[in-house]
């Protein structure tokens, strides 16, 4: 197997580890001109024990360090390949891509800069911001308070449901839209939380993880030029998912101190090319919670101009001061919207990537086309394992609160302290702060500065935006981590960070 990995910390840039026999590849070098690192035009690959073409996955960084291809050849792929080239045309077939950090190499490695590929509609992106930070937190020693998945486990009554899923030998694939009893599991809890009857059968989709149900949904209902309307701080797959679908963005800003929706600014972007309003409450980044009077102003301009809304609530019972709406559930709204979920956040079960979208039938029919092609079907066991999961009791959800209410108090508490303007946030894990009290020049500079010096990694959030400009004085931190690690972050901050 190749197995590829990205790193975002410039420890080296690729390496090609034959086994066995190891081959120190530095011999191999015979085949390239002495002193040349590959930069543009082929780049090395292994034939006949030599390197010869090695397929291409570098990406800037935003902090300028440049990002790594690791390939390793496995002891099977070494036998067979004495005579085997391995065709760097069809990456994707032999190579999986991963972010977990690789042990360093205990042989020398061959560095090597290979060509970027990648098609037009996605060169503007970059390794996304969560990895780069991650790779970040790990390499200085910093306390993780970016990327939002909780570093404490989901709940034993869920694990041990996939356990039995498995030993029970639901292991095949499973039905592509879903095991029935999951369908019928999202349906009874949407019913409980909206009052809306669906047809576990004919409206709900089971993706993997609401990223898929986003990309299925932008990839099954909108043609390219369509106009969509996204609200900016977002989270960063929709302008992939769009830009996949060959979408024009529309992005209107919500600003702090409280990101409500600038309804004014809402109607003057509505057109005849507009297809649907992507909205996600409670909000990553930001925390804030779409408001009734929000959603019925969205509401009725959908209605007026036969848009669609894309509704992304995986956050939805993360909602600590205000109850949580789902537009679909607003008169005339459930024909024109999917609402797209997922069990990670609510379960602290993130790996799983289960995810579903709800749709009327003929929205589900388009998204359903998608996902049939993107993944076809997700992970059986761990969708009887959602299921019963889906199924807890309400106090489930209650604890989950009241957890997460404690912990939002140590690091909200905490970031006052040290001097941050802290945004109230209304849901999510995050909160939003305005950096600019600690004189660097912009978030990226500040989450740098934080990461190195401090040891706590933030999120900066200008990657969220069209414009970067507009959240340059913001930076997102998360609670999803037990108390003591938040109070281990805020007493880093206390210690180290100073005014400039
Ligand atoms: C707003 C939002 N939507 C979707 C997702 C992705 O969800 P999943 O992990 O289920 O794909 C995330 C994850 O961070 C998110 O914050």
């Amino acid at each position: 197997m190749i197995a590829w990995s990205r790193l975002d910390d410039g420890r080296q840039f690729g390496s090609v580890n034959l086994s066995p026999p190891r081959i120190n590849l530095a011999k191999c070098s015979k085949t390239q001109p002495k002193g040349r690192t590959w930069h543009g035009g082929s780049s090395p690959s292994f034939q006949n024990g030599r390197i010869e073409r090695i397929g291409e996955m570098l990406r800037p960084s935003i902090f300028g360090s440049t990002s790594t291809t690791v390939v390793t050849l496995s002891k099977s792929l070494y036998k067979s390949s004495s005579k085997r080239r391995i065709n760097t045309n069809y990456p994707s077939a032999m190579a999986t891509i991963s972010t977990v950090p690789i042990e360093k190499e205990a042989e020398p490695t061959l560095k090597i800069n290979p060509p970027v590929q990648v098609a037009k509609r996605l060169e503007k992106f970059k390794t996304t911001i969560f990895t780069q930070m991650s790779m970040l937190a790990i390499k200085h020693g910093a306390i993780n308070l970016g990327q939002g998945f909780p570093n404490f486990d989901g709940p034993e009554f869920v694990k041990e449901a996939a356990i039995r899923a498995i030993r029970e030998g639901k292991n095949q694939y499973a039905r592509g839209y879903g095991v029935p009893d999951l369908n019928s599991a999202v349906a009874g809890r949407f019913r409980k939380d909206t009052g809306l009857v669906v047809d576990p059968e004919k409206e709900v989709t089971v993706t993997s993880g609401c990223t898929e149900a986003i990309v299925a949904t932008m990839l099954g209902l909108i043609n390219p030029d369509d106009e969509v309307i996204i609200f900016a701080p977002f989270y960063d797959s929709y302008e992939a998912a769009l830009s996949m679908a060959g979408a024009k963005i529309k992005s209107i800003t919500l600003r702090p101190p409280d990101f409500s929706i600038p309804i004014n600014e809402l109607k003057a972007a509505v057109s005849k090319n507009t297809r649907a309003i992507l909205i996600n409450t409670p909000h990553n980044p930001t925390g804030k919670m779409f408001n009734v009077e929000e959603l019925n102003a969205i509401a009725s301009l959908c209605i007026e101009n036969d848009v669609l809304v894309f509704s992304d609530e995986v956050y939805d019972k993360l909602a600590f001061e205000a109850d949580h709406i789902s537009i679909a559930s607003l008169p005339g709204m459930y024909e024109r919207t999917v609402t797209m979920n997922s069990l990670g956040k609510t379960f602290s079960l993130t790996g799983w990537k289960i995810g579903w979208a709800i749709a009327p039938p003929h929205l589900t029919w388009g998204l359903r086309q998608a996902h049939s092609f993107i993944t076809f079907a997700t992970s059986t066991p761990l969708q009887w394992a959602a299921a019963e999961a889906l199924r807890t009791p309400d106090s489930y959800y209650e604890e989950l609160k009241r957890d997460y209410i404690a912990k939002k108090a140590i690091l909200v508490e905490g970031l006052k302290a040290v001097g941050f303007t802290v945004y109230p946030s209304s849901g999510t894990y995050f909160v939003v702060v305005d950096h600019t009290p600690f004189g660097l020049e912009n978030d990226v500079a500040f989450c740098e500065y934080l990461i190195k010096e401090v040891g706590v990694v933030a999120i900066p959030t200008s990657v969220f935006y069209l414009n970067p400009e507009d959240g340059k004085n913001l930076v997102r931190f998360t609670f999803c981590k037990d108390e003591q690690t938040l109070k281990d972050a805020v007493d880093r901050m206390k210690e180290k960070l100073r005014r400039r």
